[in-house]
């Protein structure tokens, strides 16, 4: 170490619940070790316009309640380019700023892992993201919260559904991954998820139908992960109502509900200890690493397999659902 005297912090892409957290925990362990801390708006696009500011201790006062990022955050085209990264470059150059500290999910950590290599950059990520679909960490900071919401809004359809005695395709976010819908039907006791990990939407479709969507109960919820390869539930409500005209099927989109409101007590104490970490992971000397948590312990993952493999789903998970759903 000594070669890191200042720090730059940011959150890109899709803002997620705890993100605030992260932000408080990274700057204040940041100062706490002595460091200076700058503070990048509106992510990588902040480095190529210079939106720019010190943090004290101060700036991050009274935000691990919020959700959100007070950092705002964008999704930057110019970053993309190997234009946009060295005039990002240049800004770190003339700003001082020895180390990046960056919160995001897969797009951030790719963006952080090109520009790392490129300019030979320290840099540490955070993995934020509704999605937790990021490799070698058991949960991604947002999921917990995202999850959460879920559950409260299935939870209310589910009182209209049982009066109507219907049948309710609920979609949920996850852009490829199916954590949210999996994990959300085993929350809310729901019939079935539909997610991109298995099969195809046709033969999960089909095998719900075959088995008669719980003729034994008065109304029916699947949750179904946004994506091309289920179709979204849009697509799976259109085909039952055609082949099953018997069932009265409903739509709901939760959309980005999915991604506000306060961070849970999880997802909060697990943004301050990834921040704490990644002040001390870049204090250590790691580089281009990703801050992931497994079976409660903090752990470094290199960008590569943080980005680059895809995060599996446990099948017993699934096979939970499907039993409790008899
Ligand atoms: O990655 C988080 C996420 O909310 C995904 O679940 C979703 O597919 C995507 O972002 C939506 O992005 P946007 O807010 O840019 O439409």
């Amino acid at each position: 170490m000594g070669t890191i005297k200042c720090i730059g912090i940011l959150t890109s892409g899709g803002d997620a619940p705890g993100m605030n957290a992260a932000v408080r925990a990274v700057t204040r362990s940041a100062i706490y070790n002595g460091l200076e801390v700058k503070a990048i708006y509106r992510g990588y696009k902040g480095l190529i316009t210079g939106e720019i500011e010190t943090f004290r201790t101060q700036n991050v006062s009274n935000i691990i309640q919020q959700g959100g990022t007070i950092l705002k955050t964008a999704r930057c085209k110019e970053f993309m380019t190997p234009e946009g990264r060295q005039e990002a470059y240049e800004t770190l150059q003339r700003e001082g700023i020895d180390a990046l500290v960056c919160i995001g999910g897969d797009g951030t950590l790719t963006g952080a892992r090109i520009f790392a290599t490129e300019h030979n950059y320290p840099i540490v990520g955070l993995p934020g993201t509704i999605d937790n679909d990021l490799f070698g960490t058991d949960s991604t900071i947002g999921y917990d919260t995202a999850l959460n919401t879920i559950m409260d809004a299935v939870d209310k359809i589910r009182d209209t559904a049982t009066s109507h005695e219907r049948l309710f395709f609920i979609e949920v976010m996850g852009r490829d991954a199916g954590f949210l819908a999996l994990n959300g039907a085993i929350a809310t006791g729901s019939e079935a998820a539909i997610i991109p990990e298995i099969a195809t939407e046709y033969d999960q479709l089909g095998e719900l139908i075959k088995n008669g969507f719980r003729k034994s109960k008065n109304s029916s919820i699947v949750l179904v992960a946004e994506s091309p390869l289920t179709g979204g539930a849009m697509a799976m409500a259109e085909r039952v109502k055609n082949e099953y005209p018997q069932y009265d099927v409903r739509v709901t989109i939760l959309g980005h509900i999915q991604r506000g409101g306060s961070p849970t007590a999880f997802d909060r104490i697990l943004a301050s200890r990834m921040g704490a970490a990644a002040i001390d992971a870049l204090l250590e000397d790691q580089r281009n690493v990703m801050i992931g948590i497994q079976n409660d312990e903090i752990v470094y993952v290199p960008f590569n397999k943080a980005i680059k493999n895809d995060k599996p789903i446990n099948r017993d998970l699934l096979n939970t659902l499907r039993i409790l759903s008899i």
